[in-house]
């Protein structure tokens, strides 16, 4: 679990002007007793995913909900290249710094997402085509991330989504630039500017077989040649049937024989139709076809009972699975706080109304909350 960012006597002595003060503080800034990380505490962190809107103090009802019901955030976009570093050498920090600042703030595990990858990239690297060019901005946007958040982030998605659904890589701009070595050169550079932090590889749609197995033969090679990676993190952009339990049980089973932990990193659990021919969470695809088709978007006015109580079983038995197999998995982290923040609204059809999280459009936790905290946890 959690590194002590202290060492052990500060924190004793910080436990024990913490103890005689402790009188004094109010019970808004602990935990309250009704709180799913509380709950899971000790089987691993639980967390959110946290939008710029929260971030920059303009959304306190989710950062009341991030502090009291989670200990570890993940940012939805604020530390994507796009926004981190617009143009060539020009960082804009505010929202990351900020970001990191809650984080600390209230003792979360802090994760950094995501150093390397291929969407969401400033308009100047997207179509380089000179390796020295590129290796140059990919060094200097690495070191300069990791250094700056160095003991403060505790773990990041160090390169996202860079397989295809057969287990080749995609050919992204950092592949054509700089080969099939780019991945490797990202671990190697993040553990060399901060030897402390997890180091992730992220990605979707884990739970095809081909796809893993591109995955873990990766993470093996690296184990392999003495290249940290802690962990892979599957995303579980997920819906009411698929994948699978058998198949989530393999996905951990797997990734954990390849000796690295298993962290599921951005979980929702959309309860619309899928367009027939969308594969996971690959967001270049566009169904602008199916955009105002009712039938597509079955519960514009709210979600009926019966589809919440699906909703909640879904959550409950994929929480079950995640509580036997606790020692394997690092984190699980939903991919917003609330309903009406979530991408699903508008991905992969756009102005469509989902329910994938655990907290609805007023804030208020839905049944698939109260059921996450009646499962048994030991
Ligand atoms: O910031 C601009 C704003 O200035 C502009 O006015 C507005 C209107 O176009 O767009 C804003 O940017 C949006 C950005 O989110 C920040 O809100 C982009 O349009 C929008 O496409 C982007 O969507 C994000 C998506 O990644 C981009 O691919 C989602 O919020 C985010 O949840 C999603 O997260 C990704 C993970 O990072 C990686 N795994 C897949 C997951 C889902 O795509």
């Amino acid at each position: 679990m959690k590194k002590l960012k202290k060492p052990l006597f500060v924190v004793f002595l910080c436990g024990l002007i913490c103890l005689i003060g402790c009188a004094n503080r109010t019970v808004s800034d602990s935990k309250p007793k009704l709180s799913l990380a509380k709950h899971f505490n000790g089987l691993f962190y639980l967390g959110a995913a946290v939008n710029e809107n929260t971030i920059l103090g303009m959304d306190s009802k989710s950062k009341k909900i991030i502090n009291t019901q989670f200990n570890t955030i993940t940012p939805e976009n604020s530390l994507k290249w796009m926004f981190i570093q617009p143009e060539p050498n020009k960082f804009n920090f505010k929202a990351a710094d900020k970001y990191v600042e809650m984080g600390l703030k209230n003792d979360m595990y802090i994760v950094g997402h995501a150093l390397v990858w291929h969407s969401q990239l400033a308009d100047f690297m997207q179509n380089i085509d000179n390796p020295k060019q590129m290796q140059q901005h990919f060094e200097n946007h690495i070191q300069t991330l990791v250094s700056r958040f160095k003991g403060k982030i505790d773990a990041w998605d160090v390169v996202n989504e860079a397989f295809e659904e057969d287990g080749t890589l995609r050919q992204s701009v950092f592949y054509n630039n700089l080969g099939e070595a780019y991945i490797e050169k990202a671990f190697k550079l993040a553990h060399k500017m901060d030897p402390e932090a997890n180091l992730i590889y992220n990605d979707y749609n884990v739970y095809k077989p081909e796809k893993r197995a591109g995955i873990l033969n990766m993470v093996k090679q690296f184990i392999a040649n003495g290249t940290k990676i802690n962990g892979v993190g599957v995303q579980a952009h997920w819906d009411l049937k698929s994948p699978s339990l058998e198949v989530i049980e393999e996905i951990i089973l797997d990734i954990h024989a390849a000796g690295v932990s298993v962290s599921f990193t951005e979980l929702d659990i959309s309860v619309l139709p899928s367009p027939w021919e969308m594969v996971g969470a690959e967001v270049s695809q566009n169904f602008s076809k199916f955009e105002g088709d009712p039938a597509m978007d079955p519960y514009p006015n709210g979600l009926p009972e019966a589809v919440q109580d699906q909703l909640a079983k879904r959550y409950q038995d994929i929480f079950n699975l995640f509580v036997k197999h606790s020692d394997k998995i690092e984190r699980v982290t939903f991919w917003g706080v609330m309903d009406k923040h979530s991408w699903l609204n508008d991905w992969p059809i756009k102005g469509r109304t989902n329910y994938p999280l655990l907290f609805d459009r007023k804030y208020k936790p839905k049944t698939a909350y109260k059921r996450l905290l009646e499962l048994k946890t030991n």
